[in-house]
């Protein structure tokens, strides 16, 4: 009997032209290169310059993710564009993306699950492969964190940077087994009570204003590694299989050290870690797509690796995914 897999065809990713430099942010806050270094393995981020929008990163994104997916825009059949930094309070940035690439069917919508948002994405855009009501799905994760970062707060506007990767995903029938190409399964999970570890502190309902990203670091910190290997081990056991398996280990780049801890939690050899924690930052839900374009772009990740997807944010919000590239 065969079953229907969510297959990635391709995927690109876009970062904006200018570039911040730790150097940059110790004359803007008392920070310096190396505590920066030294914490979080971050040494530059990119920077929408003013006037550019997450919707024209993802635009840019896109048209690479399409190119090299060998698919034509018209299609695609859903527009899926996991962000925290819409262009507007509404419509979604996804319509916008939609008019853009002048496509004149289906649908289009934003998901919101701050940095854990391209795995959720993967999970909607799969079931709704599986379940018939999508055919071809255009998934982007895209952000321009630099516009609600508190620009005299070191202890988080140095951790962020702007960007946009895109996949775009297509229903394939397949006999199902764990060799055969798509996507495996997804997991993801919330627990709102952690709310105030990881906010906004302003809202269109709230404040009538976009707020600025406040964190407690530490105490995120505390919750990654494990919250992020539990999901890992919750999808490689449904997949049947284990984590030595995993050919490629492509992580939320929130921080150098979460990365490093998680690998070693789980086993996983750091030359298996796909990081770009140190020329992105973290730029929310665009960056587990932008490590992944990065790595599908030099030739690491090959058709038929497993390749394994992390991520975790506000909310909290977290999740991993299991994909036979
Ligand atoms: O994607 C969403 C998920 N977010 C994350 O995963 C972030 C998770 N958290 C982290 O990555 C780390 O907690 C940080 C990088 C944010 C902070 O690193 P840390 O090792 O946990 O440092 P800390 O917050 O415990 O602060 C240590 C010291 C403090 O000074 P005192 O109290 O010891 O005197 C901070 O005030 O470092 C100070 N500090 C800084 N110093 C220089 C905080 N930020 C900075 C800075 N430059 N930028």
């Amino acid at each position: 009997m065969t079953i229907t897999r969510s297959v990635i065809l391709g995927c690109g990713g876009f970062l904006p032209g200018k570039i911040l430099t730790n150097y940059d942010l110790a004359k803007m806050v008392d920070t310096s290169d190396a505590w920066i270094e030294e914490r979080t393995g971050i040494k530059v981020r990119h920077i929408a310059r003013d006037g550019e929008t997450t919707s024209d990163l993802a635009y840019e994104a896109a048209l690479k993710a399409i190119a090299n997916s060998g698919i034509k825009a018209t299609d695609i059949d859903l527009v899926i564009v996991a962000t925290t930094t819409p262009d507007e309070t509404f419509p979604s940035t996804a319509t916008k993306i939609q008019a853009r690439l002048n496509m004149l069917k289906g649908a289009a919508f934003d998901i919101q699950a701050v940095c854990s948002g391209f795995i959720y994405g993967l999970s909607v855009a799969d079931n709704m492969i599986r379940g018939g009501s999508a055919k071809t799905v255009l998934l982007i994760g895209a952000e321009t964190m630099s516009r609600i970062l508190d620009w005299t707060d070191r202890g988080t506007c140095v951790l962020f940077g702007d960007g946009a990767g895109a996949v775009v995903i297509q229903g394939t029938e397949s006999e199902g087994a764990p060799s055969d190409r798509g996507i495996l399964n997804t997991k993801i999970f919330s627990d709102g009570r952690l709310h105030d570890l990881l906010y906004t502190d302003g809202g269109v309902s709230s404040t009538r204003t976009t707020g600025f990203l406040r964190m407690q670091g530490r105490e995120v910190f505390k919750h990654a590694v494990t919250n992020i290997a539990a999901a890992i081990q919750a999808s490689a056991e449904q997949a049947g299989l284990t984590v030595p398996d995993i050919d490629w280990f492509v992580p939320h780049q929130a921080n150098q050290r979460i990365l490093d801890g998680t690998a070693r939690k789980l086993s996983i050899r750091p030359e298996r870690v796909v990081s770009t924690v140190s020329q992105h930052g973290n730029t929310s839900a665009a960056s587990v797509p932008l490590a992944l374009s990065v790595a599908v772009e030099d030739g690491r990740i090959k058709r038929g690796d497993l390749v394994l997807m992390e991520a975790m944010g506000g909310g909290f919000t977290w999740g991993a995914a299991l994909v036979r590239w």
